[in-house]
Formats: structure tokens, C-alpha cells, sequence
């Protein structure tokens, strides 16, 4: 359990830590060998409260070389009680969500703490705090022995309570959302099947406020959900296709709709086109943005969401099998285009194709955007620093990069680059679903991947963000811990509760 964050008037007596701010000094002025750091004003007061002489802090920090820069955290015991100096860089909202992680990860063994960094702070740095404490402390273990965590209530001391209420607020409801999704990645396949992933939607939904309908696979081999169907037909668990609907309150609704789809295959061995067992392992994560899609739907209501927005999720086990679809088998997408499935491991465009063409002819929306672990290619350009951003819109990728850099979940636009579709080109369908280049792998992979896609959603205002490099983490960093990162929650929610998200794309 994440411990409870509250905004307190002063350092509530009987906390077990106390955590003040630093920042570097300014390094103009002659060095006179005082301590590095500068102690946050208002710190002195509370460091004599908890019976800490301001000047024994300020040695430790000097013989420690902390200069207060984000991610520095030292500690000094008081009796049986310890305090934190913590690093604020800049002070910025990425400074303060850096803190708020390495914080996080510094308080395990407390049970309750005091934390007067954002004393005075404006309200985008408190939701930034808020959301780095909750998700710098993330874990997920599977374990017949658990260890309840030992910190359990956070209080933060501010000036003004009211005023920031809402900051905070905003910054747990997407935590917790960010959460859900880590979890859902989380999951091992061998439960997180489709049918699994759709009634963990059902369920949240309900708790929040959303409209669910799931379609089985007989419904979608009826619909002609031909991607879905075959990517998921090698498969002993059968896909589904998840659809929530977010329906703002009239008091507050702009009008507006958009649609966010999520890839959502449960697991993906390759298919026949099977993966080495390398590359196969991550490959539990590969519904990261279905689970993302879902996860952020779920805080819609509570964060005050004022367009409609409908979220799409075709999950599928991408499986070889007996009933396995077969590199060279020609399927027909929602909406008839047919595709020469040359590749089994190329099966995200496969499902996503027909969430967004049935976005484009049945759901009429301003805008779509679709998250999708799409190619390994985007993580050789880009690393694992930004998702890959394709869009033909300057508005709507103005708005995402803006989302992206305010959230900590940054994104970087690639070009759709026109002269690469012919190598989609198929002798025998309308579409190949991966370029064949003499046996070899064209190059531009994530590229070519989007350009694919873009065939499906006809004339609407589209972008397409590939996290298959961010969507996972090797080590923890920052507000993100090893394994699924919940990419695109915060992401999603900073740019949907703007006050008009759909500004200029109407
Ligand atoms: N799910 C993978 C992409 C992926 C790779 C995600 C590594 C996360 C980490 C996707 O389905 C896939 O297999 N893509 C292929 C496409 C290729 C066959 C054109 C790839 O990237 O190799
Ligand atoms: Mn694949
Ligand atoms: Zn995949």
C-alpha cells in the first residue's frame, strides 16, 4: 500500500523523519568552506523543533559533499528519530518529482514522515512531488511471504492547505493511475490473459464511472475484427476487444471526443515468426499501453476530465500453435482492407489497424491517438528517454510534446516519411504488413511501422506514440523503477486535464 499524503500547517509532533530542502549554492561568491548546500528557508525553525542544531546539519552536508542537487539525500539521526536533507536542483516540477523518488526511496524504513519542501511551492511543484513520492516507492512482488510496507502516512507541510488541495490531489489520482498500470504490466501472462485484462477494465471501470463493453471473439470474427482475430488465434486464451467510455459531467463539459488506443497483447512469443528466448522475456509488457490506456480512463472522472474520450484496447496472446496464423496468410482489418501478414511478429499493427479504423468509421472522434509497443527500431533511434511521436498535426503534436515535458514522460516526433510506403506494397493484398527487403528488414522500422498504421484512420487528426523503448526500465531512475514504467498515464492525464485539450483541434 502507498503510504496517504496530506497537506499539514506545520511539522506534526511524534513524526518519525523530517525532510528539509537544499538547493546548490550559488557559485559566484568566494568559497568560504561553509557547507555546500543552502538549508530552505523555513528549515531552520523546523530543523530546532525536531531538536536538530541547524549548524550540526550543515557539517554533515559539507563533510558529505551534498550540494543539493536533485537526487542528494542525506540523513542525520536525531535520537531515535532521523531527518533528510533532500536536493531541489532548480525547483523546478521535474526537480521536485526527482525528489519526491529519491525521497520516497530513502523513507522505506520509517513508518510516518514530515516533508517541508514544497512549503512555499506553486502547485504544478506540489503534484510533482506528490506523484514522484508515490512512484519512486513503487514495488510489485509476488510473494507468499509479504512485507507490509513500514511508511504509511506522509505529511506535507505547506502554507496555504487550500490553495493547493487540488495540486495535490491531481498529482495521487495520477500516481495511482500510473500505478494501476505498472501493475497491469506487471501481471505474468500466464494470468494476464485477455479475457483477464478485460474484466481488470470491468472492474475499474465501474468503480470509476466509465461505460465498458468487451467483445468476445465470436463477436469480433461476426464484426470482422480480422487483425485481432488472427493474431490472437494461435492462442488457447482468445482475444477480446475492450471499449470504455469517459462521458464528462455537463457542468463541465467542452465539446469534444477523443479516442486513445492502447496495444494490448498479452503476451508476444512472435507468433510463428517465434522471438529467441531473449527477446521473449520482456515480452509479458507488450499491453503496457492497453494497460495504460486503461489506467488512465480509470482517474478520468476524478481528475475532472472535460472532453469525451473513449478508450480502445484489442488484446490478444500473440501465440504459435496449430491454429496459428502463417507468415503469407492474407486477412481482412475492421473496415476490409486485406494485409499479407508476412511477419507474425509484427502483430501490434495487426490489432491496432482495426481499433483505428474502427475508430475512423464508427466512433467519429476529433482526434485518436494510439500507444503501442511497437518496434524495437525506436528504441535504437531514440533510446529510452522519449517514446517515438508520429503525426501529421502540428497542434496535436504541440500539445503532446507540451504534456509530455510537463508530466516527465517526453516524447520526440518523428517524420512520416511518405517515400517509405512502398515498401508496404504486397503482390497479393492491399498492404504487407512489414517491409521484405531481400529477406532483410527494411530500415526505419518504427517509420514504416506508423506508416502502416496511419493507413487505417482515413482523414482524422491521428498521432501514434511507440513506447516500446520507454515502456519498460532496466534500472530504477528517477520517478520510474525497474520494469514496466506505466508510460503515457501521466502523459495522457497532464494533457486531458488542460482546460481545453482539444484547443485548435476541433
Ligand atoms: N512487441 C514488439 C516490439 C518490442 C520490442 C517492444 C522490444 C518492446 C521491446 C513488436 O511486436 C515486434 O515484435 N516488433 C518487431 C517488428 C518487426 C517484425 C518488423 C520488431 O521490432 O522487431
Ligand atoms: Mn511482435
Ligand atoms: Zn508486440
Amino acid at each position: 500500500m502507498p503510504p496517504t499524503l496530506e497537506l499539514v500547517p506545520a511539522v506534526p509532533p511524534g513524526v518519525a523523519a523530517l525532510v528539509v530542502g537544499i538547493t546548490p549554492r550559488p557559485t559566484d561568491g568566494a568559497d568560504d568552506g561553509a557547507f555546500g548546500a543552502v538549508l530552505d528557508r523555513g528549515a531552520v525553525a523546523d530543523l530546532e523543533t525536531f531538536g536538530v542544531d541547524p549548524a550540526d546539519l550543515s557539517a554533515v552536508l559539507s563533510r558529505e559533499k551534498v550540494k543539493g542537487n536533485v537526487g542528494d539525500v542525506a540523513s542525520f539521526p536525531v535520537g531515535a528519530r532521523l531527518v533528510f536533507a533532500a536536493g531541489l536542483g532548480e525547483r523546478t516540477p521535474r526537480d521536485y518529482r526527482r525528489a519526491g523518488a529519491a525521497i520516497a526511496r530513502r523513507l522505506k524504513s520509517v513508518d510516518t514522515a514530515a516533508i517541508t519542501v514544497a512549503r512555499r511551492s506553486p502547485g504544478a511543484q506540489v503534484r510533482a512531488l506528490a506523484e514522484g513520492l508515490l512512484l519512486g516507492g513503487y514495488s510489485f512482488k509476488l510473494t507468499n511471504s509479504p512485507k507490509p510496507d513500514v511508511l504509511t502516512s506522509v505529511a506535507l507541510v505547506v502554507d496555504r492547505a487550500d490553495a493547493r488541495a487540488d495540486a495535490l490531489r491531481d498529482g495521487v489520482l495520477t500516481a495511482i493511475a500510473t500505478v494501476i498500470a505498472r501493475d497491469l504490466a506487471n501481471t505474468p501472462s500466464s494470468t494476464k490473459t485477455p479475457a483477464w485484462l478485460a474484466r481488470q477494465a470491468v472492474a475499474l471501470a465501474r468503480k470509476s464511472g466509465l461505460e465498458v463493453t468487451v467483445r468476445d471473439d465470436r463477436d469480433l470474427r461476426a464484426n470482422g475484427f480480422g487483425g485481432v482475430v488472427a493474431v490472437g488465434m494461435g492462442s488457447a486464451n482468445p482475444p477480446r476487444l475492450i471499449e470504455l467510455t469517459y462521458t464528462p459531467d455537463p457542468a463541465i463539459a467542452v465539446e469534444g471526443h477523443v479516442v486513445l488506443i492502447g496495444k494490448g497483447i498479452t503476451f508476444d512469443s512472435g507468433g510463428l515468426s517465434l522471438k529467441p528466448n531473449a527477446g521473449m522475456i520482456a515480452m509479458k509488457t507488450d499491453m503496457a499501453a492497453g494497460g495504460a490506456v486503461i489506467a488512465a480512463m480509470s482517474a478520468m472522472r476524478d481528475l475532472g476530465v472535460r472532453v469525451r474520450v473513449t478508450g480502445l484496447v484489442p488484446a490478444a496472446e500473440n501465440m504459435p500453435s496449430g491454429s496459428a496464423q502463417r507468415p503469407s496468410d492474407v486477412i481482412t482489418q475492421y473496415g476490409g482492407t486485406t494485409v499479407e501478414v508476412l511477419n507474425t511478429d509484427a502483430e501490434g499493427r495487426l490489432v491496432l489497424a482495426d481499433a483505428l479504423a474502427y475508430a475512423d468509421l464508427d466512433l467519429d472522434p476529433d482526434v485518436i491517438v494510439d500507444l503501442a509497443t511497437l518496434t524495437g527500431a525506436i528504441s535504437s533511434g531514440l533510446g529510452k528517454r522519449h517514446a517515438g511521436l508520429f503525426t501529421e498535426d502540428d497542434h496535436l503534436a504541440a500539445a503532446l510534446i507540451a504534456a509530455g515535458n510537463e508530466s516527465g514522460e517526453a516524447v520526440w516526433r518523428m517524420p512520416l516519411v511518405d517515400d517509405y510506403s512502398a515498401v508496404l506494397e504486397s503482390s497479393v493484398a492491399d498492404l504487407a504488413n512489414v517491409a521484405v527487403d531481400g529477406g532483410r528488414a527494411f530500415s526505419g522500422g518504427a517509420i514504416v511501422a506508423a506508416l502502416f498504421l496511419r493507413e487505417f484512420v482515413g482523414r482524422r487528426r491521428w498521432a501514434h506514440l511507440d513506447i516500446a523503448g520507454v515502456g519498460r526500465a532496466d534500472a530504477d531512475e528517477h520517478e520510474v523503477t525497474k520494469g514496466p514504467t506505466g508510460f503515457g498515464v501521466r502523459l495522457l492525464l497532464h494533457w486531458l486535464t488542460t482546460t481545453d485539450p482539444l484547443r485548435g483541434l476541433r
